[in-house]
């Protein structure tokens, strides 16, 4: 059984074909899900798939995208959202210094605000980190409490800032560009690391592992992730499914 800890199961790509793709999830041994949320409105939309099946969880905010949209009251209104009992985490928040899409000050403002109100919810983060390892690092040092739990998703630094990210606290979750032919450092990653920090997780409807890159990725496929990693550890596939299953458990405290 495995446990994909990231999947935008909202996205508009899955709009024809959302729940026969959830079902054949299920079918193919995904029994466990979380959907990040990147706005108000992509939040509220994985509260409401959460509702509709009992393996999916939510988790609620900002995505360093959409930072410049947050206003005085978004944190009323997911604070009122994190009362739900399928939310488990505050996420996707973080920095992305790729895109840009709203200025880096703005990002990195609603990024320690985030942290900071899942402090105070006592709620687990979700972290984006696209080309901002060093500002992640410095923030998530100074405002992270330690406590909560955490995960860099799609984790894409090296072996060494990995062990400084565990060293606050937090998860690595690998994605499917460690299926890819220049996935060296993703690699180099994946043997260093020792199972008990690692989740995985498809991104989806984005990243998707070989053999199946360049077409929509979808929770079915996270095994490839498993796949990938029990072959670069030289350990079978399912003692990465199941261990991996249990730190995404642990950490989003699901029984
Ligand atoms: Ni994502």
């Amino acid at each position: 059984m495995y446990f994909d800890t990231h999947a935008h199961l909202d996205d508009r790509q899955f709009n024809e074909d959302r729940e026969e793709i959830i079902k054949r999830a299920k079918e193919e041994g995904v029994d466990l899900i979380v959907n990040p949320g990147d706005n108000m409105s992509t939040s509220k939309k994985s509260i409401e798939i959460a509702e509709n099946y009992d393996f999916i969880y939510a988790a609620i905010g900002f995505h360093p995208h959409n930072a410049k949209d947050v206003k005085k009251d978004s944190y009323r209104r997911l604070e009122e959202m994190s009362q739900h009992p399928k939310v488990v985490a505050i996420g996707e928040i973080g920095l992305d210094y790729y895109r840009n899409h709203s200025p880096r000050n703005v990002q990195r403002e609603v990024f320690i605000g985030q942290i900071e109100f899942a402090d105070k919810l006592d709620l687990p983060i979700i972290i984006h980190d696209r080309e901002a390892h060093g500002d992640i690092f410095e923030i998530l040092q100074r405002y992270y409490n330690g406590k909560s739990g955490g995960v860099l998703h799609s984790y894409s630094g090296s072996v060494e800032m990995a062990y400084r990210f565990i060293e606050l606290g937090l998860y690595i979750s690998i994605s499917g560009p460690i299926t890819f032919k220049n996935a060296r450092k993703n690699i180099e990653v994946v043997k260093e690391i020792p199972l008990e920090h690692l989740l995985i997780e498809t991104d989806s409807p984005y990243l998707t592992p070989e053999p199946f890159r360049g077409k929509r990725n979808h929770p079915s496929l996270v095994k490839y992730v498993a796949e990938k990693i029990a072959n670069i550890k030289g350990i079978d596939v399912e003692e990465v499914a199941e261990r991996t299953r249990e730190n995404g458990k642990k950490l989003f405290r699901i029984a």
